[in-house]
């Protein structure tokens, strides 16, 4: 039969999706590379450069609510909320609503939703080491990052380095920001860190939530 319909390749490798929950479980991070669609990785690429160039993005500060602050001593990048105004989002967000339930199915998470930003770092931005969220107030349960920089030079800087749960020092995985290739990792246990980029480095980082109750306070979203 006919359609009109374009056929994807799914966004996120379903090969990937037991791996990925085996070294979740194993050792709370996971990297895999080639796991995102390309064709998908250059369109959001494209997006997130035309958005950089039209001055679309916010520079990124750390801490929430009253004690979010401007500091570009720990981090450099620029960022804006993805919305689902494009196709290509659309299919990333989607592609992450099936990892929730995967994740929620395989090792009752009890996620219940997912944010995502897409950060853009100039040359020279950093992101210096970091949890994702705290324990206790954790409604950041996973964080997740895809990369999107086609053909990334050895010597371009910018990898993401994951230090050990248990060993903050020790650094255990050293990821190249490379189109295709996604981590994720245990948001309130996994010390990480961007190094210094030579090269425009774009990437889209998000984080499936729970919904952490504080004493009658529901966490603000951001
Ligand atoms: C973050 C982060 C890592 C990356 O935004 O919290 O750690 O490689 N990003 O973009
Ligand atoms: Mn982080």
């Amino acid at each position: 039969m006919e359609t009109t319909t374009l056929n994807h390749a799914p966004a996120l490798s379903p090969v990937a999706l037991p791996r990925l929950i085996d070294a979740l479980v194993e050792q709370g991070w996971y990297v895999g590379e080639g796991d995102l669609d390309a064709h998908l990785c250059a369109e959001l690429h494209a997006e997130l450069t035309a958005m950089a160039e039209r001055d679309a993005l916010a520079a990124a500060g750390i801490g929430r609510g009253s004690e979010h602050a401007l500091r570009r001593d720990i981090r450099g990048d620029a960022i804006r909320w993805l919305d689902r105004e494009s196709q290509a989002q659309r299919r990333y967000l989607e592609a992450m609503g099936e990892l929730q339930q995967a994740l929620n199915q395989a090792l009752f998470l009890g996620l219940f939703e997912y944010e995502a930003h897409f950060a853009h770092y100039p040359p020279g931005a950093f992101y210096r080491k970091h949890l994702d969220s705290f324990r206790g107030r954790a409604n950041r349960v996973i964080s997740t990052v895809g990369y999107l920089n086609p053909g990334w030079p050895a010597d371009g800087g910018g990898e993401m380095r994951i230090f050990a749960a248990d060993a903050p020092d020790r650094e255990v995985a050293k990821v190249r920001p490379e189109a295709g290739t996604f981590a994720c990792f245990l948001a309130d246990s996994v010390p990480h860190e961007v190094l210094p980029t030579r090269l425009p480095r774009a990437s889209i980082a998000g984080w499936f939530r729970r919904n952490a109750s504080l004493g009658g306070l529901v966490d603000p979203a951001h």
